[in-house]
């Protein structure tokens, strides 16, 4: 038997951004024995939101956060508080002016587990997306605080995930210039918070890395092993192009073959010997069916997003669940992959829904614009005096600042501001952004409204269930 197949849950309930894995379906999934996961992806700005509006459940939580400026930051934004009025900051180059940022994406991070793993014992997750760089340190030095069970990283190759852990966990400031794969020069200053005897108390988290090809694997295993001596993936999330939000780049750079199925690396990457989970490549919805297929197949379990996005506990606003459930009941549910969207280069799926960014009409009426910053990137501007500068930046930004910042024009085009849109989603934002849905393939297999247990019960049978339940009760 194999090491996850021993300790770890058949079923993940994937990672959701922003906010689509919230606190509460992570909570829902986990004690009834599946690995739940929720998303690092805009914690900083909505878990201040929450205690902004004196959410009683968050505040305490946060009140728990072993480092005491943290917490004062965080409940400054709390009724009463001196920032309550005050927009949320974000991430900047200068390491002091940028530090509260920083540590606001810590304790949200910190929150928003805290929040899914308590009254129960099951394994809790977080989904720490690569390519918004500036908050991958944040969120899993905040995770591993609140005692994370595992980290997943989707949306680029976390090279240096094993190294981060065992430098936080030992107290270690962390530079890296860039973090792999993003062209990102990303730092945190955490020696002064004295927290590594705390860390090193917490049990090391599962790496689940969250790729799609061969070669990545491969690398990754070798590049992990030459970085922390014996480092291994506790096992592979195999992700196929069917699956919702981020898409990796198909081979051909135009639209996905053959040669990006799952199908043609699945068994290439479990002779690698590293258990193996599949997300995006079910026949069935994401449903007991397509576990014992792929189990069939050699892999260890599935994980599973779009069912679960539509599941009464996630954090989709309620009004963009039924309609999208509605038009899957009618069979007009559409899910198209957009290659310009995302900033960050990589495929995009969305729903085609009227009234909000899927309609192209509204996408044209929407001003460019930068204010949330969990996609920017860095770089270095040369200044008229030959010293360099450090500035951050996004083709979604208007045109004129993208170039005046170094940006080639050609990389605006189509982009539009995740940020804002998946926040919308999420009801995280003001009421005049519009929303943008994103669902796999598979969620035109959902035709009504479920809960997070009838999903889970499905999946792994209600006697699993309610044998995990017992044995995961607080
Ligand atoms: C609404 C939605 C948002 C997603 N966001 C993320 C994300 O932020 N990070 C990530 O690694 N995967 C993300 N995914 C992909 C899921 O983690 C998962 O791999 C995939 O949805 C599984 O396929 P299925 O949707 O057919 O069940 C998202 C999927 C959906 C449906």
């Amino acid at each position: 038997m194999s090491l996850a197949a021993g300790t770890m849950p058949e079923l993940i309930q994937a990672g959701m951004g922003a906010h689509i894995s919230c606190a509460r379906l992570a909570n829902a999934t986990s004690r009834l024995g599946a690995l739940g996961v929720v998303s690092s992806v805009g914690l900083r700005h909505i878990v201040p939101q929450q205690v902004r509006s004196g959410d009683a459940h968050t505040i305490e939580i946060a009140k728990t956060f072993p480092i005491a400026r943290y917490v004062e930051e965080l409940l400054s934004f709390a009724p009463g508080g001196k920032r309550h009025t005050r927009a949320i900051p974000i991430d900047v180059p200068d390491a002091v002016k940028g530090a509260l940022a920083k540590r606001l994406s810590v304790i949200s991070a910190y929150v928003e587990v805290m929040r899914a793993k308590r009254g129960h014992k099951g394994m809790v997750g977080i989904n720490v997306m690569w390519k918004c760089a500036l908050t991958v340190l944040p969120s899993i030095y905040g995770a591993l605080l609140a005692g994370v069970d595992a980290f997943l990283c989707g949306a680029g190759v976390p090279m240096e995930l094993p190294e981060i852990i065992k430098r936080m966990r030992e107290g270690d400031n962390l530079d890296y210039e860039p973090l792999t794969g993003t062209s990102t020069h990303v730092h945190m200053s955490i020696a002064e918070d004295e927290s590594a005897a705390l860390l090193g108390s917490k049990p090391m988290p599962k790496l689940l890395p969250i790729l799609s090809n061969f070669a990545f694997c491969k690398r990754l295993l070798d590049t992990w092993n030459k970085r922390v001596h014996g480092a291994r993936p506790d096992a592979f999330v195999l992700e196929n192009h069917a699956a919702g939000g981020h898409n990796a780049q198909p081979r051909n750079k135009t639209a996905f073959g053959e040669a990006d199925d799952i199908n043609s690396y699945f068994d290439k990457v479990l002779a690698l010997d590293v258990p193996v989970y599949v997300a995006g490549a079910f026949e069935h919805g994401g449903s007991r069916k397509d576990l014992l297929y792929w189990q069939g197949r050699g892999a260890v379990g599935i994980q599973v997003g779009s069912r679960f996005a539509l599941s009464q506990e996630s954090g989709l606003r309620d009004d963009l669940k039924k309609r999208t459930i509605k038009a899957s009941r009618e069979g007009t549910l559409q899910v198209l992959t957009d290659a310009r969207l995302s900033p960050t280069g990589f495929p995009f799926k969305y729903v085609p829904m009227e009234g909000t960014l899927g309609d192209q009409s509204v996408r044209d009426q929407q001003k460019r614009g930068c204010d949330l910053g969990y996609l920017l990137t860095s770089r270095k501007l040369t200044q008229a005096d030959g010293t360099e500068r450090e500035v951050y930046v996004c083709p979604a930004m208007p045109e004129d600042q993208y170039v005046s910042l170094g940006g080639d024009l050609a990389e605006t085009e189509g982009r539009l501001c995740l940020c804002n849109a998946l926040l919308a989603t999420a009801g995280y934002n003001k009421p005049d952004r519009p929303a943008l849905v994103t669902l796999g393939e598979s969620g035109a297999m959902t035709k009504e409204s479920l809960t997070a247990r009838q999903v889970v019960e499905d999946i792994l049978t209600p006697e699993r269930v309610a044998e995990n339940e017992d044995r995961l009760r607080a």
